[in-house]
């Protein structure tokens, strides 16, 4: 395995003081991050439930702090319980988040604190843990899925944002277009039949759902070069595709017809055309960026009706990960570099999809553009367990999620900060959600003809 297995990141190879480093970045940056979200808007904003599929933003902070008091400072630190008497209010699994509201939350002053005052003392802990000796802070494993877990939770936040009526709370500059003067983009490209590493067993901060690195085969096929846009999206809308069974899983099917379904969420039409509503401003749909806020029944009904299918989630790591020269894979598309500007629209730095073709530094080997940031992209499989998976540290991770009920969705969005995805990070939801930032690209096998 270790033949092919990427050679272990940049931060395997640091040393402890640079790897510590490492960990107190990622922690301060995610904590501006949820600052920022929990300051943009006044206390009723932030004790309110915006929509049923979301949390009250207060829930999500003291959340934040309770994970990083469990992990970092009871199982690393081993210090004793701050507030034992909150856990269970704060913790996932004892509430479905439609019932959070009417749970006694601590208010928007309290939750600051508390979490502040977690947070000071983990960079205590941090300090004096020794980064070796154990799974959980061997490379910094616990500070860096704690750091994870925060960026998660500002994704789901800025979705909160999203879905909250009023004006704009945040602003942010339009991502860089497309290079000017380029020739046209290939529509799709062919990846090669064959072996690949999936998975990574050295990526220091990979999460369990990732490991082990393992081999794995997969036949030629052709995945689009960028996302599926707007434009392409609305001719499938045009045509006729919500009204056409033919396009639909019977699930699918069945979902849209009873939820009367006509168009993406967020979407209306008005005069003529399509109009979106963008963090509380409504503009119309921007033909060249991304198709965003679909569900994966209707990614997978506009595959079919363009003649063509989702790739599965190898497919995608295949092709995002997999250098022809070397037979290695990749930690990304461009290479093992952390992410920078110029390679992915990650980290809420913008707060849309960046039209398709943007990114030429972040391309595949093969060419394949824009598969980190932008936008969350559906895959065809289901979220399983890779073989050898072992859950750690905890079942509620990953391991209670495994099985049929959920879709992989790959590569990352807009909103997800560059700690919280990887060519290998691994994102799932039900195939109804559609409040994600979420997007897709199609596939197709290579023994067949057709395209739209
Ligand atoms: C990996 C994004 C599906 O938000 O439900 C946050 C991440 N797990 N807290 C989610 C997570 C526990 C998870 N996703
Ligand atoms: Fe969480």
């Amino acid at each position: 395995m270790t033949a092919t297995d990427p050679a272990a990141g940049p931060a395997s190879g640091d040393g402890a003081e640079a790897l510590r480093q490492r960990a107190v970045d990622a922690l301060i940056a995610a904590r501006e991050r949820t600052s920022t979200l929990t300051s943009c808007v006044e206390e009723p904003d932030l004790t309110a439930q915006h929509s049923p599929l979301m949390s009250p933003l207060v829930w999500d902070l003291a959340h934040i702090g309770n994970q990083e008091e469990l992990w970092l400072l009871r199982a690393v630190g081993g210090h004793e319980a701050l507030r034992p008497d909150i856990d269970k209010v704060y913790d996932a699994f004892e509430h479905p988040r439609a019932e959070r509201p009417s749970l006694p939350l601590l208010p928007p002053a309290e939750a600051r604190g508390y979490v502040a005052d977690v947070r000071t003392r983990v960079l205590d802990v941090l300090e004096r843990t020794p980064l070796r000796g154990g799974p959980l802070v061997d490379a910094g494993f616990a500070f860096g899925m704690i750091a994870q877990h925060e960026q998660q939770h500002d994704e789901t936040m800025l979705i909160t944002h999203q879905l909250r009526r009023g004006p704009a709370a945040l602003t942010a500059p339009p991502p860089p277009g497309p290079p000017a003067n380029e020739a046209a983009l290939p529509a799709e490209v062919l990846v090669p039949g064959g072996p690949f590493t999936m998975g990574s067993s050295t990526e220091p901060w990979a999460l369990d759902n990732e490991r082990p690195g393992h081999f794995c085969d997969v036949p030629d096929f052709f995945i689009d070069t960028v996302p599926v846009a707007n434009g392409a999206y609305a001719r499938f809308i045009e045509d006729g595709g919500y009204d056409d069974p033919r396009w639909w899983t019977p699930q699918g099917w069945a979902y849209i017809r009873e939820h009367a379904l006509v168009a993406p969420l967020f979407w209306q039409r008005e005069g003529g055309q399509w109009l979106r509503r963008r963090f509380g401003a409504v503009e119309p749909v921007p033909a060249q960026e991304p198709v965003l806020h679909v569900s994966w029944y209707e990614a997978d009904a506009y595959a079919r009706w363009a003649g063509r299918r989702l790739p599965t989630e190898a497919e995608w790591e295949k092709a995002a990960r997999h250098d022809p020269a070397t037979g290695r894979s990749r930690r990304y598309p461009w290479g093992d570099a952390d992410p920078s500007a110029e390679h992915a629209n990650l980290g809420q730095r913008h707060l849309q999809p960046a039209p398709v073709g943007a990114y030429p530094e972040g391309a595949s080997p093969l060419g394949v553009r824009q598969l980190m940031g932008d936008v969350w992209e559906w895959t065809a499989s289901d979220f399983l367990a890779y073989p050898g998976f072992a859950p750690f540290p905890y079942r509620e991770y990953s391991q209670v999620f495994f099985g049929s009920a959920h879709k992989v969705l790959r590569g990352g969005s807009f909103a997800v900060d560059p700690v919280a995805c990887r060519g290998t990070f691994r994102n799932w939801d039900l195939p109804i959600r559609r409040q994600i930032f979420s997007g897709f690209r199609t596939a197709r096998d290579a023994a067949r003809e057709g395209r739209r």
